[in-house]
């Protein structure tokens, strides 16, 4: 028979073409369970109002349990005529209820208000979700950071060697970025805890229902929807998720590019473990990063469900319009996109292997330890404009000779500036350079161990 929700007023059912064109059931299928929950405590809020006796209440709940198990189970699903997620279950609760009282659960309520709502609820748990796979992707990140203490690498800015700094100090550079967007989905999530149920189809209710009660029944911590219009028209949650998930894709984008460089030959940094690595079809020697790889692409993927989204909202008029449909299916393939990344991306991290050796003897090359000549000399009172062309000299005569910083000779030093005592070489060391950047947030050593041991504090409280 007719599934519609909205036949009444027409003659003739709708045309195949616009069928196919409306059907979203085959991905908003996954609010099946969230439609369910709406519905039972919808139908409280009509019982509370008097439009359902106890019996009917009570009935109108098993029968949506039994539809919950049947959905569960896959004895009942949506197909392309019910057009949507709602108007199946609807179906489904007729079919099981009768349509007397299958049929007075619609009251008050429009697919309008019922999708804003589950949709906060769907994003909200896979907020939790993500959240959790970047807890543990930063996780393992420490691990990295924690197994390797005092292992010095090149620091870089532009890609160019710049200053020396600890390895532990950059992997947890990584883990703040992800930390941030830990903290973004959690205020987010907050943000999010109110219900648009009880808006109708943009201007509330006449039924005296109870859109505060609702909300608190489905777990939404700050109440239902200031303004009714707003409940129903409003997708910013949606494009906040959008962006941040997309941010997440970005902030592991960049460190899978360092994954990439550091796997070639000519960095030979880390080696990745089998288990998180491919080979060629072709080429028997090959390893591949392909997990870093495809993390690198997907943020393209990511930051297209973002843009294509904020299309979509712009300059659309109040209230609900069918565009919005167009709101779900990029931001359920972000959470799919993230949830199966991050757990591979996290097992790359928590596999590797670190060489050490390589790291360490190229963290002074490149003149890296300029800068500590020229705070040496500020150090002896050299104005620091002064200090800086000293140090680049040094670099330039180093250059033309074709050594190293601290392989200049004590007359080679005096040449350049009677400043250049030969108790200059005692900063011209790895370790010495890194234990002099000892203030707040710097590389030496018990600075960035005290950074690990804020972050795992953070972590263990979240
Ligand atoms: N499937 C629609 C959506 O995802 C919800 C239904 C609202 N449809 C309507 N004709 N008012 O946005």
């Amino acid at each position: 028979g007719d599934v519609r929700l909205w036949g009444g007023r027409f003659a003739d059912g709708p045309a195949e073409a616009l069928a196919k064109l409306s059907a979203s059931v085959h991905f908003d299928w996954r609010l099946a369970p969230y439609d369910l929950a709406g519905s039972r405590a919808h139908a409280r809020a009509l019982h509370k109002a008097g439009l359902l006796t106890t019996d009917e209440l009570q009935r109108m709940t098993a029968g949506l349990d039994r539809l919950e198990r049947d959905v569960a189970d896959g004895s009942f699903t949506g197909t392309v005529a019910d057009e949507d997620v709602h108007t199946a279950l609807e179906r489904g609760l007729l079919e099981r209820l009768g349509p007397d009282l299958g049929g007075k659960l619609r009251a008050g309520r429009s697919r309008n208000d019922q999708v804003a709502t589950l949709f906060r609820m769907y994003l909200r748990d896979h907020a939790r979700l993500i959240g959790g796979l970047v807890a543990d992707l930063e996780e393992a990140l420490i691990g990295l950071a924690e197994a390797h203490p005092g292992t010095a690498m090149p620091g870089r800015t532009h890609l160019q060697h710049a200053q020396p700094v600890l390895f532990a100090h950059h992997v947890l550079a990584h883990v703040q970025a992800l930390g941030r967007d830990a903290e973004r989905l959690r205020q987010w999530d907050e943000r999010t805890a109110v219900s648009p149920y009880g808006s109708g189809a943009l201007a509330g209710s006449s039924l005296g229902l109870d859109p505060k009660a609702v909300a608190a029944d489905l777990g939404f911590e700050h109440g239902s929807a200031a303004n009714s219009i707003d409940g129903t028209a409003s997708r910013d949650f949606v494009a906040e998720f959008a962006f941040i998930t997309a941010m997440i894709g970005i902030d592991v984008s960049r460190i899978a590019e360092e994954i990439i460089l550091w796997a070639t030959k000519e960095f030979s940094f880390i080696t990745l473990h089998d288990a998180f690595s491919t080979g060629s079809s072709i080429m028997p020697q090959k390893k591949n990063p392909d997990i870093a790889e495809l993390a690198r692409g997907k943020s393209g993927r990511l930051i297209g469900n973002l843009t294509g989204l904020l299309a979509t909202l712009k300059a659309l008029p109040l209230a609900y319009n069918r565009d919005l449909q167009e709101d779900k299916e990029p931001v359920f393939d972000s959470c799919d996109t993230l949830e199966v990344l991050l757990p591979a991306f996290t097992g790359m991290i928590a596999t590797l292997t670190v060489n050490r050796e390589r790291m360490e003897e190229l963290a002074p090359a490149g003149f890296s330890l300029a800068t500590d000549i020229a705070e040496w000399l500020v150090k002896q009172g050299v104005p620091f404009r002064v200090a800086h062309e000293v140090a680049g000299e040094c670099v330039k005569v180093c250059e033309a000779a074709g050594i190293e910083l601290d392989e200049l000779t004590d007359e080679q030093f005096a040449a350049i500036s009677p400043h250049l005592e030969p108790e200059v070489r005692s900063v011209l060391n790895v370790p010495g350079a890194l234990a002099s950047r000892d203030g707040r947030g710097g590389t030496a050593p018990a600075r960035v161990a005290e950074q690990l041991a804020e972050l795992k504090a953070d972590l263990a409280v979240q």
